[in-house]
């Protein structure tokens, strides 16, 4: 017996409007998960791998039409039109409710409706949110199993009290005797955030944060939301532990637009000796002040959903390591002994695979074998450096924010903010170029303050204002130090000027030194920089000149930046806090 009434009526109402076949209360347990597997095997969706290589892990190919969240498609419906902002796609609540009803009439006949109930952060603490999501999809019932604290003990813990209602479909009936398929989903996409409600309605797809509502859409554009009414942040970022040669230890927190090095930074194996990197998330972070005035982060998630192409033994061991057992699979390749692969996993590709679309594939072929945004979803308890404190319900204290994306070209490898408000400033001007991650054209560069452009559930003018406010509530020393990164800095010749992933500790170290303290920094226009030597670029064999590059702040280039970044800010008209344009004008003074 389910003892919370709302939640009970809702699922009946829902389950009036959407008319599937039979409604299943999801328990969270590995016999219903198999349950799940099974239909989705049977059904075509998914294969499983060869236990002997991969125990437990299956691999499922989507239609390949919905393979990446749709941000053309996703609406932040708030009474006001102003208060979704100018960033967010917005219609009117009452509208939209009127069109999601008719769609989700009958959108489940002939499936089962399954009821999840998932907690966002550990079971029963002071800090979690519960959700419960409605689905007409077992992909996203195992998919949820992994990414969050699920089944019958959320139920338990929630009792009587508030949840956050998410309803899903995919939106393929199966009326009038018609047949399934491997993947069903709509044309007609809406994933839809009613602000006032707190409320999620998703239909037509059944990938990623499209499907997975407790992943954005719950822990960002609706968390976001609450944060801005009870003074905290919830944010796109992942949140590792550093420790010193010394043994002494810090924990970061960095917001990288989606597909830009999260995952990647996260689980960070060090190329410098003595350094240790752990992982406490690799996607978002809760933020809130402690009673010591500092800000403990906590990850809401339980588990990964990350970026397979790229993934290798020398890019990110720790990621790869995470999936030798109960991992899922989403629209990578499959080899002929019953193992998955994709572009860059190894130098040498596998002679003969099934691609992503289940079709034959060859080296000679002309494209990957993966999708660019195929994913795999695991336990995060399973990665090898987990960090002891990653449940810790208190969360961890954050020492420095570290800002970023993909730019070619004028932003430097790392700089540091002068100050919280310019950190602030920093974070509003972040750009970056677009990814598979979501379905637009790739590589153009776009305005993504703070990584959040499709994930804040409120105007983007108030979310800068929020931040500038956290910084006033507390004095500047408890405040993180914010830094600038960029990975992805290219040579004249379009080829990546440093080398990455387990070299990045050395601008981790440097961020290190500087939050204890250390004067090893020399002031440019744009913030402050490594100072000579400051950069440890021991063994690595960087040509000096190449280094230099990699700092150069073009002024011409900042010029237009700044100009770049002025057209922007008007989109925001007076919602714009007047601290932001006194930076910006303050910027362009020094590149003068
Ligand atoms: P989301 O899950 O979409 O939020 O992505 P993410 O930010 O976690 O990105 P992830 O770490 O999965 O990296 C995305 C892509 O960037 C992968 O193909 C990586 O191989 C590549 N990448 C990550 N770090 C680096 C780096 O330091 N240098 C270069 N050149 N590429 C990197
Ligand atoms: C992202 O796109 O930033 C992701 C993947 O982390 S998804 O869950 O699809 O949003
Ligand atoms: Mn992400």
């Amino acid at each position: 017996m389910v003892q919370n009434k709302k939640l009970v009526q809702w699922v009946d109402e829902m389950a009036a409007l959407c008319k599937p076949e039979k409604v299943h209360w999801c328990d969270g347990s590995d016999e219903e998960f198999n349950q799940m597997v099974k239909l989705l095997i049977q059904g075509g969706t998914g294969v499983k791998l060869n236990d002997k290589k991969r125990p437990n892990s299956f691999l499922f190919r989507s239609d390949p039409k919905d393979v990446a969240r749709v941000e053309d498609r996703t609406f932040i419906c708030s009474e006001r039109k102003e208060d979704a902002g100018p960033t967010n796609n917005w219609m009117d609540p009452n509208e939209m409710k009127k069109k999601l009803t008719g769609l989700f009439d009958g959108s489940m006949v002939g499936r089962n409706l399954y009821v999840i109930p998932f907690s966002m952060g550990p079971l029963g603490s002071k800090i979690s949110q519960i959700g419960v999501e409605l689905t007409d999809s077992p992909y996203v019932v195992i998919n949820m199993k992994i990414m969050t604290r699920m089944g019958k003990e959320v139920l338990e813990v929630l009792k009587d009290g508030a949840f956050v209602p998410c309803l899903h479909s995919v939106g393929y009936p199966l009326d009038g005797g018609k047949k399934d398929i491997t993947w069903p989903c709509n044309e007609t996409k809406y994933i839809v955030h009613f602000p006032e409600d707190k409320s999620i309605w998703s239909y037509g797809s059944g990938y990623g944060g499209n499907a997975l509502l407790g992943k954005k859409c719950f822990s960002l554009r609706i968390a976001s939301l609450m944060a801005r009414d009870e003074g905290w942040l919830a944010e796109h970022m992942l949140i590792l532990g550093i420790t010193s040669p010394e043994g002494k230890k810090l924990y970061f927190a960095a917001a990288f637009p989606s597909a830009c090095g999260k995952t990647n930074l996260a689980m960070l194996q060090p190329s410098l000796p003595g350094w240790k990197i752990e992982t406490v998330g690799d996607d978002i972070a809760w933020m809130k002040f402690g009673s010591d005035g500092r800000l403990y982060a906590i990850n809401p998630e339980y588990g990964f959903f990350g970026v397979a192409p790229g993934t290798s033994m020398q890019s990110n061991p720790n990621a790869l390591l995470t999936l030798n057992e109960n991992a899922l699979f989403t629209n990578t390749a499959l080899t002929d002994d019953g193992d998955i692969w994709w572009e860059g996993m190894t130098d040498e590709k596998p002679k003969h695979l099934i691609d992503w679309k289940g079709n034959d594939w060859t080296p000679d072929k002309d494209y990957p074998s993966s999708h660019p945004n195929s994913r795999f979803t695991a336990y995060a308890k399973q990665c090898p450096v987990i960090d002891p404190d990653w449940e810790n319900p208190e969360g961890v204290p954050i020492s420095a924010i570290i800002f970023g994306g993909r730019r070619a070209s004028f932003i430097p490898l790392v700089y540091e903010a002068f100050n919280w408000q310019h950190g602030t400033f920093i974070g509003s001007t972040q750009s970056s170029e677009t990814t598979a991650a979501a379905a637009h054209q790739v590589g153009q560069l776009r305005n993504d303050p703070f990584a959040m452009l499709a994930f804040c559930g409120y105007n983007m003018g108030d979310y800068f204002a929020h931040w500038l406010k956290i910084g006033k509530s507390v004095s500047a020393d408890k405040l993180p130090k914010v830094f600038c990164a960029n990975w992805f800095r290219k040579s004249a010749d379009g080829k990546f000027l440093w080398p990455g992933y387990g070299e990045n500790i050395r601008v981790l170290k440097w961020m290190f030194e500087r939050v204890e303290g250390k004067n090893n920094f020399a002031e440019s226009p744009i913030g402050n920089i490594p100072g000579e030597g400051a950069l440890d670029v021991s063994s690595l064999g960087m040509p000096e000149n190449e280094i230099q590059e990699l700092f150069k702040i073009d002024k011409e280039a900042g010029m237009k930046e700044v100009e770049r970044i002025r057209e922007y800010y008007k989109i925001f008209g007076s919602d714009l806090p007047k601290e932001l344009t006194e930076e910006l004008n303050a910027l362009e003074k020094r590149l003068k």
